[in-house]
């Protein structure tokens, strides 16, 4: 089973920026712990600080069988991006919105996710931990 993990803006900064939000490992540790936990998965990892990138990768692994789901993490373009939600529409793969934090309880611009109703599901605010629920849940489907 192969899945991949899609990163949006300044998560390539993880580990470094904000850590008391954020936390203090880098996504090279994560997807590190990510590829030992689920020894049995391929995780492919991807991130781009650009709204077309992200979407150009949605599609190319949006269609056929090669991958079992998606897992995302928009960054700030999960409250803004009318075109990366229309992405996950346009595919087929299942999409699972991820956050590091809470969002839900940070500043009400937060709260508001252009891509939840187009996503599986959405797990935020457990650190890391997001991200090996997602994996997780997409073992599921
Ligand atoms: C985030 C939450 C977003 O609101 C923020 O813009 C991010 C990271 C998270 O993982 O908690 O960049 O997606």
């Amino acid at each position: 089973m192969k899945i991949l993990v899609i990163n949006g803006p300044n998560l390539n900064l993880t580990g470094r920026r904000q850590p008391d939000i954020y936390g203090s490992r880098t996504m090279d540790d994560i997807v590190a712990s990510l590829r030992h936990d689920f020894g049995g998965v391929t995780i492919d990892y991807f991130q781009s600080n650009c709204e077309g990138a992200i979407i150009d990768r949605l599609h190319e692994a949006g269609f056929g069988s090669e991958y079992a789901g998606i897992v995302l993490n928009a960054g700030a373009y999960t409250h803004t991006s009318l075109a990366i939600a229309d992405a996950i529409a346009a595919i087929e793969t299942p999409v699972v919105e991820i956050h590091l934090s809470n969002v839900a309880a940070r500043e009400e611009i937060r709260h508001r996710s252009l891509i939840a109703p187009v996503c599986r599901g959405t797990i935020a605010g457990f650190g890391e931990d997001s991200y090996r629920l997602a994996v997780e849940a997409i073992m599921q489907f």
